[in-house]
């Protein structure tokens, strides 16, 4: 397995041109499924989940074009016939999105078979609000040895569904099924993250009806046929508020491009909240330090729009050298601290308190060997290494490419010494 490798204690100082998400190119990824016409997706990053999924789409059937360009891939997606309705685990397994394709097959094909989904382990992530929405919608579930078996003889049908609680992946699931479906279905609760209104702008693009896009409440009247489109995938705002914490961290001075800030305003705000200058400019946004400590805050997970559970391993690495007692809270994930162990080895001080790490600054981090555990921890222990003094060792690695496109390239752009042992 790979290392990264980090030579810490250097700022930051340079400009880091930003990806498209991760977490929007694949749910509409999936949404190419509902249609025999091509979609085409650019912006796309380069990032293992999404090779992870055309290898998916390619074993139901569909024929994917990948042109790649400066800044992000096109993908082509053209599914003329659906080949296989049964999404395997050996693929499922790797990353909780591909579980969405469930959606789409259930609606276009009427019957689905989709292996239980993987994905970072940062809690119990169980599916029942997707098994119950569908059921709503006239589909009968069944669960059969770790597959869940989805069957709507009869057609999808439209539904009043009250989601109990909010869920990115539910709402990109149920939506895509509702806009082949007979009626009109009322997605109550629904999450409101910027990935889940680009998915709907996208449909729409295809010729699906929704009403009430970066609302709570979307309403989708169900229509014959979807068709092809051209769409460009959001910016990613979990990795450009990566690199901001990570600019703050090393005390730099970095432009991030491409960026739209108004979707990470909850996350540039706290950095404003502790001492960071924030400069935030249509389509760019600069992070930049004083010289002074920062001050310690407290950070409090919530859905959009409140500061994400995806940036709060990043958060607390920012918190473990700021100046007095943080208190970190996360509500989304009940299992979401692994980093804080691996962040104790660069001497952090952190004590958890069930869902609250409280953070007590320390002056200064030293490298130490650490493992990844999930997605976004890896991305904390990065920006620890890049502020730490000595050289910091990362392993597990591929936790890190699912979701951060050339994370290297982009640093060492900047000044950082990173780079990767390729294992032999
Ligand atoms: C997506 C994101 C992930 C992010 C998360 C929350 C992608 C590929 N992943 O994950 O990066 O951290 O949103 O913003 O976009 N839940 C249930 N039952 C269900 C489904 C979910 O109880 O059937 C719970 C989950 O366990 C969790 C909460 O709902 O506690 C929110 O999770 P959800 O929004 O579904 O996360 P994902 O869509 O899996």
């Amino acid at each position: 397995m790979d290392t990264i490798h980090i030579r810490g204690a250097r700022p930051l100082k340079g400009a880091i041109q930003i990806s498209g998400a991760k977490n929007a190119a694949l749910p509409l990824m999936t949404a190419a499924l509902l249609t025999d016409e091509a979609l085409t997706l650019t912006n796309v990053p380069q990032l293992t989940d999404v090779r992870s999924l055309i290898r998916l789409l390619g074993v139901l059937g569909s024929e994917i074009e990948r042109v790649t360009g400066p800044h992000g891939d096109a993908l082509t997606i053209r599914t003329a016939t659906i080949r296989s309705t049964t999404a395997p685990y050996e693929i499922v397994s790797q990353f909780r999105a591909s579980f969405w394709v469930l959606g789409p097959l259930v609606a276009r094909c009427r019957t689905a078979k989709v292996s239980l989904p993987g994905g970072c382990a940062i809690g119990a992530r169980p599916v029942d609000l997707y098994i119950k929405g569908l059921q709503k919608m006239g589909a009968e579930i069944d669960l059969v040895d770790g597959y869940v078996l989805a069957n709507a003889p009869e057609g999808l049908k439209g539904a009043i569904i009250r989601l109990p609680i909010v869920s990115v992946g539910v709402t990109h699931t149920l939506m895509m099924a509702a806009t082949l479906a007979d009626g009109e279905t009322i997605i109550e609760n629904a999450a409101r993250e910027p990935e889940v209104a680009d998915l709907a702008n996208c449909l729409v693009a295809m010729g699906a009806r929704i009403q009430g896009i970066g609302t709570s409440t979307l309403r989708i009247e169900g229509v014959e046929r979807l068709h092809g489109a051209t769409h460009r995938v959001i910016s990613d705002r979990i990795e450009a508020g990566t690199y901001a914490i990570a600019a703050a961290m090393t005390g730099g001075d970095v432009t991030l491009a491409g960026v739209e800030p108004e979707i990470f305003e909850a996350a540039l705000s706290l950095l404003r909240a502790a001492g960071v200058g924030v400069d935030a400019r249509q389509g760019e946004v600069r992070i930049f330090r004083n010289g002074e400590r920062l001050q310690a805050t407290n950070a409090v997970t919530q859905v959009y729009p409140g500061f994400p559970t995806d940036l709060q391993a990043q958060f607390m690495a920012l918190m473990t050298t700021a100046a007095g007692e943080s208190e970190i809270t996360e509500t989304i994930f009940e299992n979401r601290f692994m980093h804080v162990q691996e962040l104790a080895r660069f001497g952090a001080d952190i004590s958890l308190h069930g869902d609250k790490a409280l953070v007590r600054g320390v002056e200064k981090l030293k490298a130490a060997p650490v493992m990844a555990s999930d997605l976004r921890a890896s991305a904390a222990l990065v920006i620890a290494g890049l502020a730490a003094e000595g050289e910091t060792a990362i392993n597990r690695v591929y936790h890190l490419d699912r979701g951060f496109e050339r994370i290297e390239q982009k640093l060492c752009a900047c000044g950082a010494e990173i780079w990767r042992a390729k294992a032999s």
